[in-house]
């Protein structure tokens, strides 16, 4: 590779980890600026690694999210359902800081006041975050594309000439084999299939290392294959990151939910215009009358 293409790919990605992006996905509105947070401020001691309460977010009077209230525990996956437009995008634009709430408070941890912070310190703080499509290098290769993402914390333009030692070397390919892209790590991005591009994206965030990772739609276009390998990497983050996994395909909702170690007491959370329909285990809101008749039963 070129030192021209890792430059570009390091600015790009400084930009993508690091400042406020432009609208994006949902258009969000750009949130407005406040204090820096040091890294390490994060404390969870209270059991609490993400607290929304009353969030009411309006666009041009229409409420897309209406009292929404969320509470998760530190190390916990949660998964969120609910119809197109409930307001699981939205909701993770306030969580990352895109979108700023009209009222409601949302903290990380029980100290860090998320509605006072820039997008990029709110990345820096630790919340990751996926989007639907694939965000990665086209013409970088898959190690590449994992070297950048580590190099992220560093200035654009000191990484590009930024050696790595013996450590990170083995980060990256402990990554490759976590994200099943271990024998493709010389293979240049673009060619490799939609699943597995997800898959890096997912690598490329966890290289960040999160303290909470937000995921929507990770499975949208991947074949049955792919989205169960998908959930085994999900499953094999538990306890080492937190989840908030936004999805329609409820095969694999299922698959989470009711495998791994805490899988009796894993919940659902179902989302429409914009607040909490229903919580609980999946069987839960399975049996949910409101739920069937909202979402499910369609
Ligand atoms: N920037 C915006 N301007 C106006 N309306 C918006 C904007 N962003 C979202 N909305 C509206 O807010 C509502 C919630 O949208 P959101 O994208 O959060 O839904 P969602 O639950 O993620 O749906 P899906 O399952 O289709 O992804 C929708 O009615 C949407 O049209
Ligand atoms: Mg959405």
């Amino acid at each position: 590779m070129t030192p021209d293409l890792m430059e570009e790919g390091a600015k790009t990605l400084a930009r993508a980890y690091k400042l406020p992006t432009n609208a994006g996905e949902s258009g969000g509105r750009e949130a407005s600026y406040g204090r820096v947070v040091e890294p390490g401020q994060l404390d969870v001691a209270h059991g609490s690694i993400l607290y929304l309460e009353d969030i009411e977010v309006s666009f041009d009077g229409f409420k897309a999210l209406n009292k929404l209230s969320l509470d998760i525990s530190v190390g916990e996956m949660r998964c969120i359902i609910g119809p197109n437009g409930a307001g699981k995008t939205t909701m993770m634009d306030v969580i990352t800081g895109k979108t700023r709430p009209d009222s409601g408070t949302a903290f990380f941890g029980s100290t860090i006041n998320l509605l006072s912070m820039r997008e990029n310190e709110i990345a820096q703080a630790g919340i990751g975050r996926k989007f639907q499509k694939p965000t990665v290098f086209e013409q970088l290769s898959v190690f590449e594309n994992l070297e950048l993402a580590l190099k992220a914390d560093r200035s654009a333009r000191a990484s590009v000439f930024f050696k790595l030692n013996s450590e990170q070397l083995d980060r990256i390919g402990d990554m490759l084999q976590l994200i099943h892209l271990r024998d493709q790590a010389q293979r240049t991005a673009g060619l490799l299939s939609h699943g597995q591009k997800q898959w890096l994206e997912i690598g490329m965030l966890l290289m960040q290392n999160p303290k909470l990772l937000l995921l929507d739609e990770p499975v949208a276009g991947m074949t049955d294959e792919e989205t169960e390998r998908t959930a085994e990497l999900f499953l094999s983050l538990e306890g080492k990151h937190s989840l908030v996994v936004v999805e329609h395909d409820m095969k694999f909702i299922h698959e989470l939910t009711t495998q791994g170690a805490t899988a009796d007491r894993k919940k659902v959370t179902v989302l429409h215009e914009g607040s909490v329909l229903a919580e609980g285990t999946l069987a839960d809101v399975q049996a949910n009358d409101k739920v069937v008749e909202v979402y499910l039963g369609r």
